[in-house]
């Protein structure tokens, strides 16, 4: 059998059914009872199996570390704490050039609005597809090192077919999840007219743009918002949604982001597996994305992303309103240069736990197996027999210190 990992003074499995964790032994109460739902075993180890290669893939067995079977080898964690690795179900990694001189300006009070995405259009563009790579490799190995182990990674700062089909190709490369949005904003040169209008670069995206990237890519992105003259109306949306769909790949958008509008309705509408940013929420999105899985349907996951509130100054969303009325939330980073070039997980959750009134538990939920529903993903964001073998470790006995030590680097993807 595969490699033991023991000595876990804390292990979070994001199943309470499991025979020795908290919830099913009745103890996720009292003093505990910020543990629930979480399934947390004390004591605990877990054995990893191998591929035929030797490296670790699925988890083969999670229980107290005194009842563990034997195996090839061991590793001890030395009584770290141990949680499923975070599912980042939102970011754009894939981009060149620097905006920090936007974000000290919107700190002195200027508004976000879109714009910026410009800039990064440019210096994609301008640089060599190896260059920009090797930029993304760096980052996830960012994410990684802060305990990330799945990733969904969005194209749209190309815009031109040549571009956006070599991030697309190049992205798949270095993991699953990647997703087209070439309705990120309608590019400079369809604005000006000289090469069209808004309506010619929605041809391009749900035509040939679409026809490149299908091969590479697992989901269609849109950035609905009304209340940016850069981004897509409902209407628009709509038409990239449909194109999406029709080639085959699942449905996400960016929506609620600036103000009201049509983004979280319209993803109920078309059975999308997440609407992410739900700043400005009206109670009818509220319900219509906690009624999204009402009988056990796949409904639409509110993708919350703190990090984006903390650098456009925009107010931090209220999580209890969606969570008391049903819905289901993940936490993402948005890593991006525009509104958060943070890639941290941990500070997310930070976030949600001081300004967005969810507990420490929901917010580890929410950037754990929330991401893995919002990428509709059952092998991932769980520490369950068959699952794959994506640890992190936290510096410390308990997942608590992931908030409880805000800004300081504790967690990091288990390397077994
Ligand atoms: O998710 N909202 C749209 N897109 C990105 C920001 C892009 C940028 O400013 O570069 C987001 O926030
Ligand atoms: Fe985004």
């Amino acid at each position: 059998m595969g490699m033991l990992i023991t000595d876990i003074a804390e292990l979070v499995t994001n199943d309470p059914t499991h025979p020795d964790s908290l919830d099913a032994l009745g103890r996720a109460t009292g003093a505990d009872a910020m543990h629930a739902g979480l399934g947390v075993i004390r004591d605990a180890a877990v054995v990893v199996g191998s591929d035929a290669e030797g490296e670790p893939t699925t988890i083969q067995w999670v229980g107290r570390a005194a009842d563990a079977p034997q195996a090839d080898w061991a590793v001890s964690v030395e009584g770290s704490a141990v949680i499923p690795g975070f599912v980042d179900s939102h970011s754009h990694l894939w981009f060149a050039g620097d905006r920090s001189a936007e974000f000290a300006a919107r700190m002195a009070g200027q508004a976000y609005d879109g714009g910026g995405i410009a800039t990064t259009i440019e210096a994609t563009r301008a640089a060599r597809p190896a260059d920009v790579a090797e930029l993304v490799r760096r980052r996830l190995a960012e994410m990684r090192a802060q305990g990330t182990t799945t990733v969904e990674v969005k194209t749209g700062y190309g815009l031109d077919v040549a571009t956006e089909a070599e991030a697309a190709r190049r992205l798949r490369e270095v993991t699953d999840e990647v997703t087209f949005l070439g309705a990120h904003v309608v590019p400079p040169e369809y604005r000006d007219g000289e090469a069209g209008s808004r309506e010619g670069y929605l041809d391009l995206v749900c035509g040939e743009m679409l026809r490149e990237v299908t091969p590479h890519v697992r989901w269609v992105d849109v950035f609905c918002e009304p209340n940016s003259p850069y981004s897509f109306t409902g209407e628009e949306s709509r038409r990239v949604l449909e194109a999406g769909r029709d080639a085959g790949m699942g449905l996400r958008l960016h929506g609620n982001q600036l103000g009201e509008g049509p983004g979280a309705q319209l993803a109920v509408e078309f059975g999308a597996a997440a609407v992410d940013h739900c700043t400005y929420l009206s109670d009818a999105d509220v319900e219509a994305l906690a009624g999204s899985w009402a009988d056990g349907a796949d409904g639409t996951v509110a993708g919350l992303l703190p990090g984006v509130e903390f650098s456009t100054k925009h107010p931090y969303i209220d999580a209890r309103r969606l969570i008391d009325a049903g819905a289901k939330v993940a936490l993402a980073s948005d890593c991006n240069p525009g509104t958060c070039y943070s890639s941290s997980m941990p500070f997310m959750i930070a976030m949600a736990v001081r300004e967005m009134g969810m507990t420490p538990a929901e917010a580890l939920q929410a950037a754990t197996v929330g991401g893995a529903l919002s990428l509709r993903r059952e092998d991932v964001g769980a520490v369950r027999v068959g699952m794959r073998a994506d640890l992190a470790r936290i510096d410390g006995p308990s997942w608590l210190h992931i908030p409880y030590r805000m800004g300081v680097p504790v967690v990091r993807a288990l390397e077994v």
